[in-house]
């Protein structure tokens, strides 16, 4: 396993050759950024933890029909997943305004929004990750009329049932990104859900108290990040899978 090919390495995450054709490893990194990198730490154990929230998710969400990239677990920080063509949008769905929607409208952070509202995003560190519009994806091929359709239907899904999900357990989520993926079947193309979906990639409010339990609490310098991503894990009823982490003795 040590000596793999690396395929791909991201801000929080790498992937290597899978065991098989079709299949790569996701390696859950501990490093944290944000603002495009500008703010760099190591968080000791968030890689175990978004594994296997991230694992805990897209296992539920292939449960109602969301076709996803996750195969099985392998190690603390690894996964098998399924090779895709990445398709160079990050998609955002909010239900509260927050972050940058918050500011670029000025909104109240914690206003409900009128509905959900879904966000494209084109994945360039180098432009900062622009926002842009369905005319921009069809114009420069970054994804179909037909793949956007499926996109926008798949994250409102996903969003019902997070909002769900995570509603049960007291926890309200604020917003999200996703990534989609192409899979090849013959002469046809699928889309299907790949990345991750963790504390680093959702903003996630205690119900009660609106306490911040995701990423946020390092952009913004609120302290016990790993506490938060640990309690999220709590609450969805996995944190038995961890035990090196709650010890605080991971490696
Ligand atoms: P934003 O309010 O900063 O645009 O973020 C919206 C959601 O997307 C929030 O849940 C955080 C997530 N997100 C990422 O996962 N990666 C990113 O690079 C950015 C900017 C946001």
């Amino acid at each position: 396993m040590t000596r793999r090919k690396k395929i791909y390495e991201g801000k929080a995450k790498i992937l290597y050759e899978g065991p098989e054709p079709g299949t790569l490893i996701q390696y859950f990194k501990d490093d944290a950024t944000a603002f495009n990198a500008q703010k760099k730490a190591v968080l000791e154990g968030k890689g175990v933890i978004n594994n296997r929230i991230s694992e805990y998710v897209m296992t539920r969400l292939g449960a109602i029909g969301v076709q996803n990239h996750f195969i099985k677990r392998l190690s603390l920080r690894e996964q098998l997943i399924k090779e895709v063509e990445i398709i160079p949008l990050e998609v955002v769905c909010r239900n509260i305004a927050a972050g940058s929607l918050a500011t670029r409208l000025g909104l109240p952070e914690g206003q409900a929004l009128p509905r959900s509202i879904i966000e494209f995003y084109y994945k360039d560190d180098k432009l900062n990750d622009p926002m842009v519009t369905e005319e921009h994806i069809t114009a420069f091929n970054w994804a179909s009329t037909q793949e956007i359709d499926d996109m926008l239907a798949m994250t409102l899904r996903v969003n019902d049932f997070l909002s769900g999900l995570f509603g049960a357990v007291g926890i309200t989520l604020v917003d999200f990104k996703i990534e989609y993926g192409r899979i090849f079947e013959g002469d046809f193309s699928r889309v299907i859900l790949a990345d991750e979906i963790s504390p680093d990639s959702c903003r996630l409010w205690d119900s009660a108290t609106n306490e911040k339990l995701d990423k946020d609490r390092f952009r913004r310098d609120l302290g016990n990040v790993i506490e938060s991503y640990t309690e999220v894990a709590k609450r969805l009823g996995i944190m038995k899978d961890m035990p090196r982490v709650i010890e605080g003795g991971v490696s």
